[in-house]
């Protein structure tokens, strides 16, 4: 059969391996992943009924993981309590105790492996009764913002103190940023960086994190309707998470976040063409959750979609990207070519 009159032929460039593994324009290496970890009081293992293969972990397994995870070449682990009920308060005091969990867990991890780079998650959610990132004002009609903001920079003292590399304030309250990096200078802790979540959207997909945490309560409140759209950003805002970031960036961010990643990729795109700073993404956890339960009834393979959904986030513009996949990503790395 003659040839059709097609010199432009582009399937030249992917005939085989090789050639397809030369020319990958973009790359996903275990470094560039952080591992969100749960840390809790108890003594086994906890299993996360909505997160497959995600347990919270005692401070001595967690020491364990973070260990691991350096071998495998992730270095970022990010840290996030389940918070015993009874130490939950209206105003979340236990998130400056400097002998809370998680300053123990930071504590312990930075002793054991030094090269583990620590995020430590800066909001009051896992501390309230309410379940709010914030306090609330004396009428119950709002989240306090500089009420909050003074007591999530007593919280980043005590994580920076403990060890953490970095503070990563999750709470979109907002001043934090400028009030956070003021108190930690002030404490002489001038060398631990802040990772901001500037553009953290009311997301429906943070609902197996709430499972996770415990947090679940911040279900819009019956009496107040007070929900987390007062702070965090609506989904259908793109030049606002723009504002977000550069506000967080003049503030003094060392890197900003985009939060969630997979449904917010143009968001990642935006903010990557607006700002210098070294950039993450959360693939939050009902992202995780949806490729696991597909997976689980055979509809997709978990393999395939958990990297490309990865791969989709570094090619929107993430330098950075935090998933509940990574150690898994990063185990199966070794062998991967294209
Ligand atoms: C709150 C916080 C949330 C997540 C990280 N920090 C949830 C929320 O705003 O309720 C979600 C992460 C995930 O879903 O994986 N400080």
């Amino acid at each position: 059969m003659k040839n059709f009159d097609i010199p432009l032929r582009m399937r030249r460039l992917r005939a085989n391996t090789g050639i397809r593994a030369m020319l990958k324009e973009t790359q996903l290496v275990p470094a560039q992943l952080i591992q969100p970890i749960f840390v809790t009081e108890g003594e086994t293992p906890e299993a996360v009924a909505s997160m497959p293969g995600v347990e919270r972990l005692p401070i001595p397994l967690l020491v364990e993981k973070c260990r691991e995870l350096v071998s495998l070449g992730v270095y970022g682990v990010a840290l996030f309590p389940k918070t015993p009920d009874e130490k939950k308060t209206p105003d979340g005091r236990e998130a400056t105790n400097p002998d809370c969990l998680i300053c123990r867990a930071i504590r312990a991890v930075k002793a054991a492996v030094p090269e583990c780079v620590i995020f430590a998650d800066i909001a009051l959610d896992p501390y309230t009764t309410h379940g709010h990132d914030g306090v609330i004002n004396a009428a119950g009609t709002d989240v306090d913002n500089d009420a909050s903001v003074e007591i999530l920079c007593r919280m980043a003292v005590e994580n920076a103190r403990a060890g953490a590399d970095f503070v990563a304030p999750s709470d979109m309250m907002d001043g934090r940023i400028a009030a956070i990096r003021e108190a930690l200078d002030a404490a002489g802790l001038t060398q631990t960086g802040i990772l901001a979540y500037s553009a953290k959207f009311a997301s429906a997909f943070y609902g197996p994190f709430r499972d996770a945490v415990g947090s679940k309560k911040n279900a819009p409140n019956k009496v107040t309707g007070l929900t987390k759209k007062t702070y965090q950003l609506a989904p259908a805002n793109r030049r606002e998470a723009i504002r977000e970031a550069l506000a967080d960036e003049a503030e003094c961010a060392d890197m900003v976040m985009v939060k969630p990643a997979g449904v917010y990729l143009d968001v990642i795109r935006d903010v990557r063409e607006n700002t210098l700073l070294p950039l993450a993404a959360y693939q939050v956890s009902g992202e995780y959750a949806q490729i696991q339960a597909a997976a689980q009834l055979g509809w997709l393979d978990l393999k395939a979609c958990r990297d490309e959904s990865l791969l989709a986030i570094r090619r929107a513009g993430a330098d950075l990207i935090l998933t509940y996949f990574a150690e898994a990503y990063a185990r199966d790395w070794q062998n991967s070519g294209e």
